[in-house]
């Protein structure tokens, strides 16, 4: 039984009380923020996405998984620009037998009317069983899974990118990744993991360093041009969780000492003016001869798109997991949407 609370009561709750309110019965219902997952689901979720790029591997595999949501429907309301996240959700629905909706451009939908955005996405969910939002505001997804608790429609709302706040499920295959490169070498617990670029606007560094707090013995380096650094808010959340975190402004120094770097982009379509233009961001570009820094098990990732933080020379080198993280991308959310509608039990049955 949901709860009914006001906006600005339930944006206040904190941890588990919050995220009670986004499970039903147990089981995951909307996938809003990363502090929502605990080590458990994040094991049970890289299990269930490995089963299923397995099963996917046959024709007869393929037809079981298109047979499991035959009868879901799926809105993807992205109205900020998308390339992996829109095809892998997409893709992701397709896989599992769901029809899809979509709006990309809400200057085709009735919000060019004056229709508010709470009242679009509350339309949505007479239409659909799953709403898969991606917003410029942040927090956008949380409001419209509170929003939609309070009708008599609460269909599952998934974030797919929440303005400079958060991308839970990047997150997710961003862990996906990391758990399958180091799955000879220990897992993730214990590993060192460099962040390097824009992390003050970034959204996949800020829920992938909520999510590794899950991992025992992480140590995390933010690796930042000035003023751009990681925000105070998950500092604190890493000092509460004693989890072990150092600053940087120097890429060649911090290159030997981890397992993984995670390369980000400028995110300029949040300046206010030409700030970003002021910054050397070429201190924070990982180039050929880098890798001759990187650990001989180290992998380089990066949410993409790039521009020019990762040279193109770096592709071919076997420690490259970017291209990866993109293929991972469509099977970790197949595992998502999967455990939202309950048919993972058939899948790791199967
Ligand atoms: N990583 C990511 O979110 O990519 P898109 O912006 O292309 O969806």
């Amino acid at each position: 039984m949901i709860r009914a609370i006001d906006w600005e009561a339930f944006k206040e709750l904190r941890g588990g009380e919050k995220r009670e309110y986004f499970m039903r019965d147990g089981n995951i219902f909307h996938v809003v923020m990363a502090q929502q997952f605990d080590r458990p689901f994040l094991d049970y979720i890289c299990d269930l996405t490995t089963k299923i790029r397995g099963i996917a591997k046959g024709n007869q595999g393929m037809l079981f998984l298109q047979s499991l949501l035959q009868t879901k429907r799926a809105m993807l309301y992205f109205v900020q620009p998308s390339t992996r996240t829109f095809l892998s959700f997409m893709s992701a629905c397709q896989i599992l037998g769901m029809r899809c909706s979509e709006v990309r451009d809400p200057t085709t939908s009735s919000e060019m009317k004056g229709e508010t955005q709470e009242d679009t996405v509350r339309t949505f969910s007479s239409y659909v069983d799953l709403t898969i939002m991606r917003h410029v505001q942040e927090r956008f997804a949380e409001k419209m899974a509170w929003l939609l608790n309070q009708t008599g429609r609460p269909v599952s709302v998934i974030n797919a990118g929440s303005g400079k706040d958060q991308h839970p499920t990047q997150a997710l295959l961003d862990i996906y990744t990391l758990h399958r490169s180091f799955e000879n070498y220990g897992g993730i617990d214990g590993k060192a993991i460099a962040m390097i670029g824009d992390l003050l606007r970034g959204r996949t560094v800020r829920s992938l360093t909520y999510l590794l707090k899950n991992y025992d013995g992480v140590k995390i380096y933010f690796v930042a041009p000035r003023g751009l650094q990681m925000g105070e808010d998950l500092k604190d959340y890493l000092r509460e969780n004693d989890v072990d975190f150092e600053e940087s402004e120097n890429l060649d120094e911090i290159i030997p000492l981890v397992d993984a770097l995670y390369m980000t982009r400028i995110q300029d379509e949040y300046d206010q003016g030409d700030e970003s233009k002021k910054i050397d961001y070429s201190k924070f570009h990982f180039t050929g001869d880098h890798l001759k820094l990187l650990k001989p098990n180290a992998i380089i990732m990066h949410p993409l798109p790039r521009r020019a933080e990762i040279r193109p020379e770096v592709d071919q080198d076997r420690r490259a997991m970017y291209w990866r993280q993109v293929r991972n991308g469509m099977w970790v959310r197949v595992a998502l949407i999967a455990k939202i509608f309950l048919a993972d039990r058939e899948i790791m049955n199967y």
